[in-house]
């Protein structure tokens, strides 16, 4: 989600449209600003894009100088005008907007039902909002310490704006996990989820912190701890563009994305994996558990990366829950009149949630009666409303075509899919399970340790091969998909040709391609098919094949025989996907951008593919 905020001497309301329009790159399915006046609150809010704000707000009040607004990118509930953002408390009298997740939510909700709050949207954000007028009310205080209580009962991240009549000039701002920028300006000051918004008035800006406090008025800016302690703002002078900003500082979305994943492998896990209790909780899955268990297989339904996310979960499902998988190219799955009933579970993965194969296959098994449960990204989009139940992967918006953080949180989802199903199954060892949620946990620091120590060996990797004009990506067991992965990768946005194939079946074909031209990436990490991967790895040396292995860390044998490789850390064999799909990604980009190609948007191909 994006978020504005102006409290200053100018017009509030054409200041927050123009900043809402920047920030749309982090999502537009629903915009709503609040503006304060003459001690009124007029609040406007709509499904779509600003510009249907825009038309919703014409020929109404859109007067005042103090407003905050607010661009969705929903997470609870699906986009509509009523879940859209601002919020307004109980009483009415607060407008908050909220950038985040709020994830004891379910329980600060019951306790405020019962106090006889009713709520007229699903989000976890008019429960915040309802919860600090409820303090506010209970003790008797200042707005301003009323949200100070409430932040230190809430869990889950977020960044919050509230407007209040009462306090007639002034913005209370907090966050905590997401990002908050203040422009100090000469007309007043800007709030923003970055300084894109606030830059054609000033390019002084002061950065706040997580378990920060702003109190911010036309002239004046006071910053809080938690604890009520007062920080001097640090000022600083901003030398970007506004596409950079939008970036994030790096030079394409794509990298941008690929460098988040430590955040969003965390934030795809967030709340539903507790390493300490040795819990895994999907709430979605447990909602069809009946279904699951008496399921005889599960089939699974998908396109592009998605599918590629299936094909290990194939692995990591029958593993785990011992129970047939079958994994479905969606086209094709729904032209072969597949035999379908009232026993299958379908599952559904797609990063956009409107791929139109995947959706028309699922509305066709649906009608044969089949449940299906939908591995989604895109909150409220046309796959998640179809679904019977659901898991959303919670990777934010991905700009850059080539698939990369959504993959990684299909993956986490997926891996936690199968754990919860062994559990309710009996079919995983307390051992074994505490063996993955343990791991699981700590892959969002193996993935940081691959970016920061594995990028400059991948960028020179790059520079040697750039030139090549066919690629060969093999793996084994679970890293098999990965190996197409990184092929399709490559194909996508460096336009060489790239084939992935299971290592072994190598030998049945693609073998009679090499030769000393040919670069072969092989996965090499240590897991039980290691030793047949160095014998697939020798047969390629014996024709002269250019070997590039990625191997875990304290690899002796595979990264002797590769002429270059990519070292990863340790992990379970299940988890192994996440941390050995990190170099191919970073592999792939640093060959497309040597090649000159719009890595963003590589040619021919679609975000979201709508037609089929
Ligand atoms: C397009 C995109 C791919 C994506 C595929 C499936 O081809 O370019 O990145 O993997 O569609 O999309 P979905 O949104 O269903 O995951």
């Amino acid at each position: 989600c994006g978020i504005v905020g102006y409290v200053g001497r100018e017009e509030a309301y054409p200041i927050l449209i123009d900043g809402l329009k920047r920030l749309e790159y982090r999502g537009y399915d629903s915009a709503g600003v609040a503006l304060l006046h003459q001690n009124v609150i007029n609040l406007y809010k709509k499904e779509g894009k600003v510009a249907a704000l825009e038309q919703e707000a014409s020929g109404k009040n859109i007067h005042g100088n103090v407003g905050i607004g607010h661009t969705r990118w929903a997470t609870h509930g699906e986009p509509c005008d009523r879940n859209a953002h601002p919020h307004l408390s109980g009483s009415g009298r607060i407008a908050l907007i909220h950038n985040g997740i709020i994830e004891n939510y379910g329980q600060l909700k019951a306790d405020l039902v019962q106090k006889g709050y009713d709520f007229k949207s699903d989000t976890d954000s008019e429960v915040l909002v309802n919860f600090i007028e409820d303090i506010q009310i209970n003790n008797n205080c200042s707005l301003e310490e009323a949200v100070r209580i409430a932040l230190k009962r809430v869990t889950g991240a977020y960044v919050i704006l509230l407007i209040d009549p009462q306090l007639p000039d002034t913005i209370i701002a907090a966050r905590k996990g997401s990002p908050l920028v203040i422009g100090v300006g000469e007309k007043g000051h800007f709030l923003g989820s970055d300084a894109s918004p606030m830059l054609a008035y000033t390019k002084d800006v002061v950065y706040i912190n997580d378990y920060e406090m702003a109190i911010v008025r036309p002239d004046e800016l006071i910053l809080k701890n938690y604890g009520n302690e007062t920080i001097t703002p640090f000022v600083q002078r901003l030398d970007l563009d506004l596409e950079a900003i939008e970036k994030g500082g790096y030079e394409h979305f794509m990298l941008k994305e690929i460098f988040e994943q430590p955040q969003t492998i965390f934030d795809s896990f967030r709340g539903r994996l507790d390493a300490e209790q040795l819990r895994v909780t999907l709430s979605g899955l447990d909602s069809i558990s009946d279904k699951l268990l008496k399921a005889r297989r599960i089939i699974i339904v998908s396109c592009g990366t998605s599918w590629h996310a299936g094909l290990v979960a194939e692995y990591i499902i029958e593993e785990l829950c011992r129970v047939n998988v079958e994994v479905e190219y969606a086209s094709e799955f729904r032209y072969r009149n597949p035999i379908i009933d009232e026993n299958d579970v379908i599952l559904a993965i797609s990063q956009s949630g409107e791929t139109a194969d995947t959706l028309v296959a699922l509305e066709t098994a649906k009608k044969q009666g089949a449940t299906i449960f939908g591995i989604v990204n895109v909150v409220g989009s046309s796959i998640a409303r179809l679904a019977d139940a659901g898991v959303y992967t919670h990777a934010g918006p991905e700009i850059g075509v080539a698939s990369t953080k959504a993959f990684t949180a299909q993956l986490v989802v997926l891996q936690l899919f199968a754990l919860r199903l062994a559990q309710l199954k009996g079919t995983i060892s307390d051992e074994r399970f505490k063996t993955l949620i343990e791991g699981l946990a700590k892959v969002p620091e193996q993935v940081d340790w691959i970016l920061k120590t594995q990028k400059a060996t991948i960028r020179a990797i790059a520079d040697k091969y750039r030139g090549s004009s066919d690629f060969l990506y093999l793996g084994r067991g679970y890293n098999f998909p990965i190996a197409l992965e990184g092929a399709l990768k490559l194909k996508e946005i460096s336009y060489i040709h790239a084939e992935g194939y299971p290592a072994a079946e190598m030998k049945h074909g693609p073998i009679a391609l090499v030769d000393e031209t040919l670069p072969v990436v092989f996965i090499a990490t240590q897991d039980p098919f290691y030793e047949k991967i160095v014998s697939n790895m020798q047969e390629i040396k014996a024709r002269k094949g250019r070997l590039i292995a990625v191997v875990s860390e304290g690899d002796t044998q595979a990264a002797e025989l590769a002429e270059d490789y990519i070292v990863v850390p340790q992990a379970d064999e299940i988890l192994a996907p996440l941390l050995s799909v990190i170099p191919l990604q970073l592999l792939s980009y640093y060959i497309g951008v040597e090649r000159a190609v719009d890595v963003d948007k590589p040619r021919n191909l679609a975000k979201s593919v709508t037609v089929e």
